[in-house]
């Protein structure tokens, strides 16, 4: 079980303290996946980065299976069994696909091409290209998510996996990602997909940096649907003024 106990994340910007996380309290029990959804801006990366130790914490705890694992850094939580796929993956300039598929499989059974199939590309193709820049978007998307197939961590995070890849390949990403899952993996997906918030076992709605709502598909989907409002609604709010002409 994972466990985010009253987080709350405030991140200084120029001199100022800008909250962007509270009383977040979320349990993610092994066997089932999750949905993270919300507005863009509402705090679903932030949840997931503070999961992994990319951000700490101002104040709560991050337990994983009764380990208080809240002061660790991203290696020790990867060494956990902890994994993260980034909304936007970060380059490497110069280090090979095959380097980075070497090191995610370090901790399983070896390496193997296949999750570079899985996800539609071709080994002979890519395994001499860098990570750097020469590859589109959507290229480097696939790699990270196969990076993240081939460490198989028992707590698997995809941050907006379908962002960047193309209609056709979609739903082979449906696949690779709900065959990834086990009884003993944590699945989580952040997403806006429909398709994705219906494969999974539970959404969790996020909202101005907090859980909002979170259930079945059948409880929360005809809510979110309902719910739905301008996305200028949160910066008038920073702004504190009221966005008169809002057109909802
Ligand atoms: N360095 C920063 N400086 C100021 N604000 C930041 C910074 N990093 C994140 N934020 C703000 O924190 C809030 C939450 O960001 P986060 O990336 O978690 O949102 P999200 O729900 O993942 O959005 P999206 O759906 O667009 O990916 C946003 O309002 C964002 O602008
Ligand atoms: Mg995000």
């Amino acid at each position: 079980m994972l466990t985010l106990e009253n987080i709350n994340f405030e991140l200084e910007v120029e001199e100022r303290k800008v909250p962007i996380l509270h009383d977040v309290n979320i349990n993610f029990e092994a066997g089932k996946m999750y949905a993270l959804t919300g507005p863009n801006g509402s705090g679903k990366s932030s949840v997931a980065r503070v999961a992994m130790g990319i951000y700490r914490q101002t104040a709560g705890r991050v337990l994983y299976n009764g380990e208080d694992i809240s002061s660790l850094g991203i290696s020790e939580r990867a060494r956990r069994g902890i994994g993260y796929a980034f909304q936007h993956p970060p380059r490497f300039k110069g280090m090979p696909v095959k380097d980075m598929l070497e090191l995610a499989f370090k901790h399983s059974d070896g390496y193997n091409c296949q999750v570079l199939r899985d996800i539609g590309l071709c080994p002979d193709d890519y395994l001499e290209r860098t990570l750097d820049n020469s590859l589109s978007g959507g290229e480097i998307k696939r790699i990270e998510i196969a990076t993240l197939l081939a460490q198989n961590p028992r707590v698997r995070i995809f941050d907006e996996p379908e962002a960047g890849i193309d209609l056709w390949s979609f739903e082979q990403l449906i696949d690779v990602i709900g065959n990834s899952h086990r009884e003993d993996t944590i699945t989580v997906v952040i997403s806006h997909q429909e398709k994705i918030l219906n494969m999974v076992d539970e959404i969790i709605l996020v909202r101005d940096g907090t859980v909002s709502m979170r259930g079945s598909r059948d409880e929360i989907w005809p809510q979110i649907k309902e719910s739905a409002e301008c996305g200028c609604r949160k910066s008038c709010r920073l702004e504190e003024k009221i966005y008169a002409d809002c057109p909802r």
